[in-house]
């Protein structure tokens, strides 16, 4: 009898190295089946990013690291500067496929300098140093991930009611998710949460995602529509929000899908904590506030008729559909990075997260 795969055997996104492939899982067909991509070509990346195959900050950052590396692979050059240009018009192109998630930019500017750095080497070995930067790129994430869940972890208690928004979690990332990291290692030690899954409207990431691969994991969860969270939190079944993001600025105002400042409102309403589950790679520190952030805006039909039978709105009808929001930081009670907690002021508690994290360049950053 064949053992079923349940979705968390699966890689969210790695190379291949034998086919010199970007391997993701189509998140678009999540729940209902789990297909796997190969790509190889440049413009089936971006799209795949485009169109949310492969989506949440650190993924996002991780598939375009693999597709930089698989773009150089194939430069023909014989010196650096008939290499580079090459180099940095697929930088580039990758980069503009979405504006909001810093990860992206911040990849794709990490592979960019260890290509300059290296550019004295013959063609073939930066081909390889660059494709050794893309997988520790996506190694670190797993260290990264965890060391989130670990301080997570000290934030609550067992038993407690946990209420996130989007997908956050092992689908967004490499391994454990942000949001989600502290929700698995409670899991692994007893802590028997109860989380509560927003659905994440208009493009369900937390029905389809979240709700997805928290219960195929066997934690305690709950789905409920956006507009439910103040009832839940309300009726104290709510203890911490514990959320992703995609670029938080250097004063903690924080971009996250549209909705999570909705849900940081009201949570700050009934005194529960917000806390913001951030990658170093997701904080830019030159970025001033969340009114500096670019948000994506997305297609009208993702909320008049993606995933309906038919069409839900009137034709012609005037949309509105930004993709993320910013919460503001006085509703913001600890941004987790993998070097500690911050805590306001951010523009100073951030500043020593990054000095930490200098001050650790040297230690090797692996996790299981
Ligand atoms: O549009 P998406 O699905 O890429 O949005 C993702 C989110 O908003 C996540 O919360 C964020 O990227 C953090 S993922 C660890």
């Amino acid at each position: 009898m064949s053992e079923t795969k349940s979705i968390m055997d699966y890689e969210t996104v790695a190379l291949d190295e034998e086919k010199g492939a970007l391997v993701i899982i189509d998140q678009t067909k999540l729940p209902y089946s789990t297909e796997i991509l190969e790509l190889t070509k440049q413009e089936d990346i971006w799209n795949a990013i485009y169109l949310l195959q492969v989506r949440g900050a650190p993924a996002i950052g991780v598939a375009a690291a693999i597709g930089v590396y698989l773009a150089a692979k194939e430069i023909q050059a014989d010196t650096f500067d008939e290499f580079y240009p090459a180099f940095q018009k697929a930088k580039e192109y990758l980069d503009s496929a979405r504006p909001t998630a810093v990860n992206l930019s911040w990849a794709l500017n990490r592979m960019d300098s260890v290509c300059r750095a290296n550019q004295e080497k013959p063609i073939g070995e930066l081909k390889k140093i660059l494709h050794d930067a893309a997988v520790e790129i996506r190694n670190e994430d797993v260290w990264v991930c965890k060391s989130i869940g670990e301080y997570g972890l000290s934030l609550v208690k067992p038993g407690d009611g946990l209420l996130t928004h989007c997908n956050a979690g092992k689908l967004a990332t490499v391994k454990y998710g942000t949001a989600t990291a502290a929700m698995y290692l409670g899991q692994e030690r007893g802590y028997n949460f109860r989380i509560y899954a927003d659905e994440t409207r208009p493009l369900l990431q937390g029905a389809r995602l979240t709700a997805f691969e928290l219960y195929e994991s066997g934690l305690d969860v709950t789905l409920i529509c956006d507009n439910m969270s103040a009832t839940v939190m309300r009726n104290k079944w709510v203890d911490a929000v514990f959320v992703g993001c995609d670029r938080v600025a250097a004063n903690g105002d924080t971009a996250n899908k549209i909705g999570t400042s909705v849900v940081a409102t009201v949570a700050k309403r009934y005194n529960i904590p917000v806390y913001i589950c951030a990658p170093t790679s997701t904080i830019d520190l030159n970025t001033p506030t969340g009114a500096d952030i670019q948000i994506e805006q997305r297609p009208a039909e993702e909320v008049t008729e993606m995933w309906y039978k038919e069409r839900m709105a009137p034709v012609g009808v005037k949309v509105f559909n930004p993709c993320f929001d910013v919460t503001d930081n006085d509703l913001i009670a600890g941004i987790i990075t993998e070097y500690g907690i911050a805590r306001a002021p951010y523009t100073e508690s951030l500043k020593e997260i990054f000095l930490k994290k200098e001050a650790s360049k040297d230690e090797k950053k692996i996790a299981d």
